[in-house]
């Protein structure tokens, strides 16, 4: 994987919480898997709580430095874009897309503060679904934020189903957000994926959850194995 193919912009644990509908019970009880958790401050703030957080990503191929120097040099980019594409988005919370660069700078300043420490420990795992380094049913929750279905034009069909079922194979309860894709709408591969995976004897909901940013992603999907 090369560095400059990846878009670094990562949530706060609040974030997450909203996403996710995380009550203080799964953060304090539960041994959580963070798919494509990137520079995301989730780890390091739920670790911080005494949370069980271990983040897979394939950019933890790459060192504290190279990611800082990535996220700097992507930033504005990534602002004036969000600031081009504000119809697609609410703002009620968020106010401005230089008040989102600046949120999402905070944490992933807060994420490469830990960065070292948390891989030391093994909380940074490199790692690319549809493969995950982990035993069968090591985790009771698996989060996938903002790769799976939002990439759908990038990521084909076959890669969503691989990937949520890698998920379901290390976790009780898999959890994705958001469900529509990067250009808008609900993702193309969402029925289908539901519909392989039900056949499978995996039981699929759609939840709704209360993070309001990007329009019509208002749902997370729940896979559980039964
Ligand atoms: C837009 S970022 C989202 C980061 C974080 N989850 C959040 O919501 O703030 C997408 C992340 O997906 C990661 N990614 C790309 N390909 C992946 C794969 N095959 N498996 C897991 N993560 C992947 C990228 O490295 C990047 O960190």
């Amino acid at each position: 994987m090369h560095l400059t193919d990846v878009i670094p912009w990562g949530r706060s644990l609040a974030e997450y919480q909203a996403m996710f509908s995380l009550s203080q019970e799964d953060l304090n009880k539960k041994r959580i898997l963070g798919c494509g958790d990137g520079p995301a401050s989730f780890n390091a703030e739920a670790t911080a709580q005494g949370g069980r957080v271990i983040s897979a990503d394939p950019i933890y191929a790459f060192s504290r430095q190279q990611i800082e120097s990535r996220i700097l040099e992507s930033y504005s980019t990534i602002v004036a874009q969000l600031a081009s594409h504000q119809a697609d988005y609410i703002w009620d919370l968020m106010q401005s897309a230089e008040n989102v660069g600046r949120q999402r700078m905070q944490a992933m300043n807060r994420f490469l503060a830990d960065y070292d420490i948390g891989k030391h420990q093994e909380r940074y795992v490199e790692a690319a679904l549809p493969t995950l380094p982990f035993e069968s049913k090591s985790f009771d929750l698996a989060l996938c934020s903002h790769f799976l279905f939002l990439y759908s034009s990038q990521v084909a069909l076959k890669a969503h189903l691989e990937g949520a079922r890698e998920m379901c194979r290390v976790a009780a309860e898999v959890r994705i957000y958001p469900l529509v894709a990067m250009e808008g709408g609900l993702s193309p591969h969402l029925p289908a994926v539901m519909d392989a995976l039900q056949a499978e004897g995996i039981q699929t909901n759609l939840a709704p959850v209360s993070y309001r940013f990007q329009k019509g992603a208002t749902q997370m999907l729940v896979l559980r194995r039964q």
